[in-house]
């Protein structure tokens, strides 16, 4: 699993990368325009304001929210990436820090009206994952949502299935959603499959 470094490194080819394997319809990043595009729409309908970008990258979704009036808020813990995001979004205030070890500090003294993670949170465990979604519920505004992209699926079979159909390619250090397992703590949670590996997994306050 890529570290903070890592990440600097891969920073500047990133949404070439990207792109290249959304196109190919390919796991990882099969759906990716696809599932980034539907929680624009879903923020922009939603009239959120304020949004709350955990692992933001390069910016490609909140970037565009800023260009359309949101107030950003962010997380990343690489450098680069934050210098990026920062050029195309210079009054977004954004934080550096591993959000395994937790929210940095001045963003939870705030609320949003939209939380979003796409491609981030996989780099927690699970065990990891429900408290730190537990947390995220507790900054909603009323009315507010939380968007979770990522490499998803409705059950672990559907999971082993795209691993077989993946080979090699399979990150077996990144740690997946599987929805069957998180809908017991979280009962209104949504899923939506938007590729052979992509899902949007939502939650509303
Ligand atoms: C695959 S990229 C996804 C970027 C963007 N959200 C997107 O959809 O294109 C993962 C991002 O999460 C950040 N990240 C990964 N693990 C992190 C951690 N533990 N703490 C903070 N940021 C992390 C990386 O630096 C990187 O910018």
């Amino acid at each position: 699993m890529l570290n903070d470094k890592g990440f600097d490194l891969w920073a500047y080819d990133y949404d070439k990368c990207v792109g290249i394997s959304d196109d190919d319809g390919t796991y990882p990043f099969a759906g990716y325009k696809t599932v980034l595009n539907e929680i624009f729409n879903r923020v922009l309908r939603a009239s959120a304001k304020t949004v709350l970008d955990i692992g933001f990258g390069t910016g490609v979704l909140t970037a565009k929210l800023y260009d359309y009036g949101c107030i950003v808020w962010g997380q990343d813990f690489s450098g680069r990436m934050i210098e990026l995001a920062q050029r195309k979004m210079p009054n977004a205030k954004l934080f550096r820090g591993d959000f395994s070890k937790g929210l940095a500090e001045p963003l939870t003294h705030q609320k949003y009206d939209a939380i979003i993670a796409t491609y981030s949170l996989h780099h927690l465990t699970d065990a990891k994952k429900l408290p730190f979604i537990e947390n995220l519920l507790s900054l909603l505004n009323t009315g507010g949502s939380i968007y979770i992209a990522d490499v998803a699926f409705d059950t672990r079979a559907s999971l082993e299935k795209c691993k077989a159909e993946s080979g090699d390619e399979w990150d077996d250090d990144e740690m997946y959603f599987v929805y069957d397992e998180l809908k017991e703590s979280f009962p209104n949670m949504k899923f939506e499959q938007m590729s052979c590996c992509a899902g949007l997994l939502s939650l509303q306050k």
